[in-house]
């Protein structure tokens, strides 16, 4: 069985990065999305939180699960038995900032391969944290993310 890992912060899951998944099911037979603890991100939404939005959005796939990580990618790779790590790419700059991690996590673990996959030309411009910045002002991001996401930005805001 061909398990791929798509790891990240998804803070919050964005469509760009549920039409990844979508892809990513297609081609392997399991796609196991690691949601990171990422403190030095201060993510808006709690571990929990992003975990049950990515499980809510992701929930038609059956070949797709969900769990939180911490610690080193390759050491997860491994004891998942996976073939490695899918990664998004949207332009250049994500390019700059993936080949180095790709290459560095090839060295520590050289049956660890990096997939990328670029999402359709719509969602190439989504961020997470444009969605955040967008959404804290006021804006619609309902375009860019899943209903139940929109539905935990405005609740989140609400809050705050
Ligand atoms: O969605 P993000 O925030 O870009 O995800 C970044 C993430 C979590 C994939 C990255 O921070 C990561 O790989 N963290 C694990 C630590 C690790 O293995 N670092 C070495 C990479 S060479």
């Amino acid at each position: 069985m061909k398990t791929i890992i798509f790891p990240g912060t998804f803070d919050p899951i964005t469509r760009g990065h549920q039409d990844l998944i979508e892809r990513a099911s297609r081609l392997f037979d399991h796609v196991l999305v690691t949601v990171a603890f990422n403190d030095s991100k201060q993510p808006i939404f709690t571990l929990d939180e992003r975990i049950e939005l990515v499980q809510q959005t992701t929930a038609h796939l059956s070949n797709v699960s969900v769990k939180s990580f911490s610690g080193l990618l390759v050491d997860l790779v491994a004891s998942e038995n996976a073939i490695g790590v899918l990664r998004g790419l949207r332009n250049g700059s994500d390019l700059d900032y993936e080949l180095p991690m790709a290459q560095l996590n090839q060295q520590m673990l050289a049956s660890c391969e990096t997939v990328f996959l670029s999402p359709a030309p719509e969602f190439a411009a989504i961020s997470s944290t444009l969605v955040r910045q967008i959404s804290s002002l006021g804006g619609d991001v309902s375009q860019f993310v899943d209903a139940a996401v929109l539905q935990a930005l405005q609740t989140k805001s609400a809050s705050h």
